[in-house]
């Protein structure tokens, strides 16, 4: 069977199934499942113990490519039919780029689909049982296109997941413009582990798995990176995940019931940076880098339509808070704010995810943060939100009440030096012991100061979205700096920099 259909190349195998894939043209592959895996076809070990325990069948949703011989291919699933589009990989190192791209050379590695596209076929209820992530990986990651009546959100807004990170980094780095074939060239080297994803089986499925995330990726880039590997250690390598560093950084002596893996603190893969959502604020190596929100704009027009509509739009509640309470919690101080809020009749609004759904529909949640000049961010189950992320895109000034919400994570990305230039601070220890009341705060705002602290908001919008990664739009894409150019520059600077002073940099 497999002569007849003249596969090529066998991609991915899980002891259950292989995936073959033919190439039709450079740019296309067709993959195919095929079930049973004999033993002996088994190359990839890895996570197989996890892999094993997921359902047989595999449903036919998600088609990936790989471009063979190439860094990986971007996939743009498409459920239900077999031809998918894929981001064509940029060219690099034409003459024009000798120049423009000196030391900002990114290698990018092709590692085996089971580290990255493969994971994306269990996305329904598969790697747990009751997260179907399907929807949110389309569209370069950034999920279901919204389709509102509502002309303000009727173009470049999606449903966007924010552990999708993963897919939407991978997605721009095979779009970035010095991307380099050579190991000898490469200034950087990023490692396409959908480390997120990958991760979830062993959090939610099988505790007493998860010092197995991390073991085979290692061997892999032992075995197959050991000249760039070792050249200065791993500090010039970098990967991304979509979730806290908190889910990767269980000590490996401890006890396995203590939450995460222990990804991040293997002693080989230390000295990489690990570009997360919320960074442990001690380690050198982790970097946290804004949450995905649901405004990916293709053109320069559009963002500047947005953001004449943030500028002008009228906002008649002082402040808003939203998000669920936290009645179990009793170091939250959601429960206080909600008072406040209420008290504040008029002065507030609240929105009340549990009454509408907000989760993956971005429309109620930035109609609400239009309406109001400032947006109480309290820290929900870890200590940042991406609502700070979204507050700053719809121009509401943020309101945090600790350090670990913005300041100690953002420092590519945000002014965290200057923090009242764009946020409010109140401790949470004032509002605990109900000595601050935040109306009062806010009220001692003058116009002219929220009309200030607004247009920096607006400067910060740029470092805050993830743009199309198809956009031609060369305005948009040389004039403004998005949170992944902002992330790629700085690492680049960060490897300059610890090239140059090896001993001193973490
Ligand atoms: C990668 O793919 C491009 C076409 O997309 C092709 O021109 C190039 O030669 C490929 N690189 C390798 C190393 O196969
Ligand atoms: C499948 O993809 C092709 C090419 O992109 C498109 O023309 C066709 O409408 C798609 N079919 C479905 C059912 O989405
Ligand atoms: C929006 O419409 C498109 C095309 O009809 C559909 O594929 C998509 O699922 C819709 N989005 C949502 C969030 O329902
Ligand atoms: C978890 O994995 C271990 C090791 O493979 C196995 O012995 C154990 O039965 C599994 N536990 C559950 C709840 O599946
Ligand atoms: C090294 O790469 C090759 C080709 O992708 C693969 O077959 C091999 O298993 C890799 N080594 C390890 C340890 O994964
Ligand atoms: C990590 O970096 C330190 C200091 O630069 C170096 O001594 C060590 O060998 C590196 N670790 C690995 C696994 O390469
Ligand atoms: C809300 O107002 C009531 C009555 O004015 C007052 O007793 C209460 O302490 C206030 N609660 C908060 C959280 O401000
Ligand atoms: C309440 O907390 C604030 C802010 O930390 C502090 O300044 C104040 O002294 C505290 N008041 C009481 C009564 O504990």
């Amino acid at each position: 069977m497999l002569a007849f259909l003249g596969f090529e190349h066998v991609v991915k195998t899980a002891r259950t199934h292989l995936v073959y894939c033919c190439c039709i043209s450079s740019l296309i592959v067709i993959c195919i499942t095929i079930w049973a895996c004999p033993e002996s076809l088994r190359p990839i070990a890895r996570s197989t113990a996890l892999l094993d325990e997921l359902p047989a069948e595999v449903p036919a949703l998600v088609h990936y490519t790989h471009n063979q011989g190439n860094t990986s291919a971007v996939i743009v699933p498409d459920q239900g039919n077999t031809s998918v589009q894929i981001v064509p990989e940029q060219q690099p190192d034409s003459a024009s780029d000798e120049l423009s791209c000196a030391g900002k050379r990114i290698y990018m590695y092709d590692l085996p689909p089971a580290f990255n596209f493969a994971l994306l076929e269990h996305c329904r209820y598969d790697l747990v049982k009751w997260i179907d992530f399907c929807p949110h990986m389309q569209n370069y990651g950034f999920g279901q296109v919204v389709n509102s009546t509502d002309a303000i959100f009727a173009e470049d807004w999606y449903g966007t997941d924010a552990y999708m990170l993963e897919v939407i980094f991978q997605a721009r780095l095979q779009k970035y413009k010095c991307l380099t074939h050579s190991r000898t060239d490469a200034d950087a080297f990023f490692i396409p582990f959908f480390t997120g994803l990958d991760a979830l089986p062993y959090l939610y499925t099988n505790k007493s798995l998860t010092e197995m995330q991390g073991p085979e990726l290692v061997r892999w880039l032992q075995e197959n990176a050991t000249d760039s590997w070792q050249r200065h250690g791993g500090h010039d390598h970098f990967l991304v995940a979509g979730r806290t560093a908190w889910d990767f950084s269980r000590p490996l002596e401890s006890n396995r019931e203590n939450w995460g893996t222990s990804l991040l603190v293997l002693p080989e893969l230390v000295n990489i940076t690990a570009f997360t959502l919320e960074s442990r604020t001690w380690a050198a190596t982790d970097q946290a880098v804004p949450y995905p929100t649901g405004f990916h704009p293709a053109t320069a027009a559009s963002l500047r339509r947005w953001t004449e509509q943030v500028r002008t739009v009228s906002r008649q509640y002082l402040f808003a808070f939203s998000g669920a309470l936290r009645p179990g919690m009793t170091t939250s101080i959601r429960n206080e704010l909600y008072n406040q809020c209420v008290n504040a009749t008029t002065r507030c609004s609240l929105l009340d995810c549990s009454k509408i759904k907000c989760s993956h529909n971005p429309e109620p949640i930035y109609s609400a943060l239009l309406r109001a000049e400032f947006c109480l961010q309290p820290r929900g189950d870890t200590a940042t939100r991406r609502s700070v992320f979204d507050s700053i895109i719809a121009g509401c000034i943020p309101v945090l009440f600790h350090e670990d919400t913005a300041y100690t994570q953002y420092s590519w990305h945000l002014p965290i030096t200057e923090p009242e230039k764009f946020s409010v601070f109140i401790p949470e220890e004032g509002i605990k012991n109900g000595s601050i009341l935040v109306e009062e705060v806010l009220k001692s705002y003058s116009q002219t100061r929220i009309r200030q602290m607004r247009e920096e908001l607006i400067t910060l919008i740029p470092a805050s979205i993830y743009r199309h990664p198809s956009s031609e739009d060369a305005e948009l894409t040389e004039k403004f700096r998005d949170a992944f150019d902002l992330s790629v520059d700085s690492m680049l600077k960060k490897v300059a920099s610890f090239k140059s002073h090896p001993s001193t940099t973490g």
